[in-house]
């Protein structure tokens, strides 16, 4: 018999040694570019390509160079969410505690499907969903978990309530389980995130069976037409409500949409991806009223809870059938169905299996700052967006669009004498030329067709004198362009 060949790794090849490189110090250079103009600077995929090794990685470049390599890359090409001029889309700023939190959940390394696996990162993480469902006023038995973002905690959300209009047999027989002779639908407003399009997509649904309601002047979900909908349809499997829509941040009637829902027994979901972190603040949490009767709620934590990426809470009044429908076994890795603490498995109620310790960063931000300072940074969010918007009222040559009902507002510039297209055309120079002097950064949209100016206020950082000196850029643009 041959003995067994012991294998032994070269001492050049052992990557057991710690990094030796000081991490606060190597990110230094990156806080220093948080708040650095521009926010962004055009470029060619080749130009950013160009400061990147692309080489084959046969090893042996420092750390040190490495760390150099991309902080001169981001310096150069930027896009910068964490500055206090950027107004685009809906872009976390970041906390100054995410780095350190960040770090340590890479060093811990541990996967938090279950408690088997993390009984810290679990037991941090159904503490942090704990405050959250306080915040919605969840009931205690509510239970939640943490993907990677709202598009999976939608999707996610309308499984559930799809395994619940489609009964038990819906683990094996898919959509042929669901007992009405007509096809599920989903019934949200027109102005609902694609990310439901895409659920409804992915869960086999398919978007000719979305039934979108129209929005009234405020843009929010229109309940007369809903009231409607759900009389004649009989298949809904569920009503997705927004807690502030993307495009202009639309808080839909949640109180009246819960009441019709509870009279036709259907799921109620609200998508707060965006709007959510709102709730922080006692002054704005009356405009989510309603929202306490939902099935299933989305808030993204790396949106207007100002987290790093990524993170987004999917919460469930009742995890039953989230957990009929996703609860697994396996010869590998035997679990129970029932969710003792020491059982708990939280891939028991969500698609993803093996997770980042997520709610690390999470916890210490609350610890550290607390709800209600996090919530007056919402808030204050919210009064800059007010501000902006009777700033942009007491100017002739612009129009208001869209009235903030949270921190997302719409206008034009509008100056007397001009065809449309000149006035489309004007703004969306503006638009570009503000891009590029670099202070600031807006993104443009259509509202009921029409191109407008589009600024979301999500940011820790931004203050007065920035809504100042956006509108004054705005109008220095505007007039020269005229
Ligand atoms: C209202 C709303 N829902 C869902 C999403 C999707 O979230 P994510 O980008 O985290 O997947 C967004 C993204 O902006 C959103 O605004």
């Amino acid at each position: 018999m041959t003995r067994p060949l012991r294998p032994t790794l070269a001492p050049e090849d052992d990557l057991t040694a710690a990094a030796g490189v000081d991490i606060s110090a190597a990110i230094a250079p990156l806080h220093e570019q948080r708040y650095r103009s521009p926010i962004v600077r055009p470029s060619l995929a080749a130009d950013v390509a160009a400061l990147i090794d692309t080489s084959f990685p046969a090893g042996g470049d420092s750390l040190e160079q490495l760390v150099a390599q991309v902080t001169n890359a981001t310096d150069r090409y930027p896009r910068r969410n964490t500055h206090p001029g950027f107004f685009g889309w809906i872009a976390p700023s970041g906390l100054p505690s995410d780095p350190l939190a960040h770090a340590m959940v890479s060093e811990l390394n541990e996967n938090v499907g279950g408690y088997w696996s993390s009984p810290v990162g679990t037991t941090i993480e159904k503490t942090v969903i704990r405050w959250l469902a306080d915040l919605v006023k969840f009931p205690q038995q509510s239970e939640g978990v943490l993907l990677s973002g709202g598009s999976m905690a939608n999707m996610s959300g309308l499984a559930a309530a799809l395994a619940k209009r489609c009964g038990p047999g819906y683990r094996e027989q898919g959509l042929a389980a669901f007992s009405d002779s007509s096809k599920p639908i989903i019934v949200c407003s027109e102005a609902v995130h694609f990310s439901i399009r895409r659920a409804a997509v992915m869960l086999g649904i398919g978007t000719d069976n979305i039934v979108a309601v129209e929005t009234d002047d405020q843009f929010r979900m229109r309940i007369d037409r809903l009231a409607e909908i759900l009389q004649r349809h009989r298949n809904v499997v569920c009503v997705v409500a927004s807690a502030g829509t993307t495009n202009t941040g639309a808080i839909d009637p949640l109180e009246q949409i819960a009441g019709l829902c509870a009279s036709h027994d259907t799921w109620l979901h609200v998508d707060a991806a965006y709007g959510g972190g709102g709730l922080m603040s006692a002054e704005l949490q009356p405009r989510y009223r309603g929202i306490e009767h939902a099935d299933s709620v989305v808030m993204d934590l790396h949106k207007w809870f100002f987290q790093s990426l990524d993170g987004s809470l999917l919460l469930y009044r009742d995890a039953t059938w989230a957990r009929q429908l996703f609860f697994e076994t396996s010869d590998y890795l035997r679990s129970s169905a029932e969710p003792t603490p020491e059982q708990y498995m939280f891939f028991h109620i969500a698609p993803e299996l093996s997770r980042r310790f997520r709610a690390l960063p999470f916890y210490m931000a609350m610890r550290c700052y607390g709800i209600p300072r996090l919530g007056r940074n919402a808030l204050h969010n919210v009064q800059c967006a007010e501000y902006l918007a009777d700033l942009i009222r007491q100017q002739d040559e612009l129009e208001l669009i869209v009235t903030p009902q949270l921190s997302i507002l719409c206008f034009r510039f509008r100056p007397a004498g001009l065809s449309d297209d000149e006035i489309d055309r004007i703004n969306s120079e503006i638009r570009d030329r503000i891009q590029l002097e670099g202070e600031y950064l807006m993104s443009a949209t259509l509202v009921r067709g029409r191109p407008v100016l589009r600024v979301c206020v999500m940011n820790h950082a931004t203050r007065a004198r920035h809504i100042e000196g956006l509108l004054a850029s705005v109008l220095r643009i505007g007039k020269s362009l005229r």
